[in-house]
């Protein structure tokens, strides 16, 4: 099977099981960056099947940690890394994020934030000592399918919580004076990319 063959079928997979992969516009948008970032290192919090983590990697010469809370996914995140031939370049950290990430030291060229959405405000300081002067950090999901903005009416009670949630991301991102943020709320489900300011 070629590369492309197996990133379809993961593709595949996630619609079939309803397990949310990134989008093809932030496809595309993590593809770029890798290229031009060139990364050694990346730091990914929710990993899923391996898909995003997998697209990463195929477009740099980085190697990664993985944050995933689901015992589950990782089996099949370790499936996909396998047929892929990139398990060398993984490493995976199971459990919580929020009790993981404290544990381990280092920092990384590229931080992903694809995690629980909820959770982002709670994350963030902890994510944010991991990132190297002139990394780049990126969350994934900042619109919340245009509720975060209001441009989509919040349909079910249980997405008004993360819709607060990420809002008041945003807001601390914006207002975290060190950084430098641009949110891109029309690319994918929307993205935030920051930067450590010179
Ligand atoms: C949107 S999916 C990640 C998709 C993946 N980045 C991709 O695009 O291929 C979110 C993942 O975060 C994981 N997750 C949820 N809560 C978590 C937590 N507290 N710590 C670590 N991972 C968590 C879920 O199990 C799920 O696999």
């Amino acid at each position: 099977m070629t590369t492309n063959q197996i990133l379809s079928e993961m593709e595949n997979y996630a619609k079939e099981k309803r397990i949310c992969i990134v989008l093809p516009e932030t496809r595309q948008f993590l593809k770029d960056l890798c290229k031009s970032v060139n990364p050694k290192t990346i730091l990914e919090v929710g990993t899923a099947i391996g898909y995003s983590a997998s697209l990463m990697l195929l477009n740099s010469n980085a190697t990664i940690t993985c944050c995933e809370a689901s015992a589950p996914n990782i089996v099949l995140a370790k499936q996909n890394f396998e047929k892929l031939g990139l398990t060398n370049r993984v490493n995976i950290v199971y459990g919580d994020c929020l009790k993981t990430l404290p544990t381990f030291e280092g920092q990384f060229d590229i931080v992903f934030l694809d995690g629980p959405k909820g959770l982002y405000p709670d994350i963030l300081p902890l994510l944010l000592p991991k990132l190297k002067k002139g990394g780049v950090f990126v969350a994934d999901n900042v619109s919340f399918r245009g509720m975060v903005n209001g441009k989509s009416k919040i349909t079910e009670p249980r997405f008004e919580k993360t819709t607060k949630a990420l809002q008041l991301f945003l807001k601390n991102l914006k207002e975290n004076k060190n950084l430098e943020t641009q949110i891109f709320e029309d690319l994918g489900d929307g993205i935030a990319v920051s930067k450590w300011r010179k």
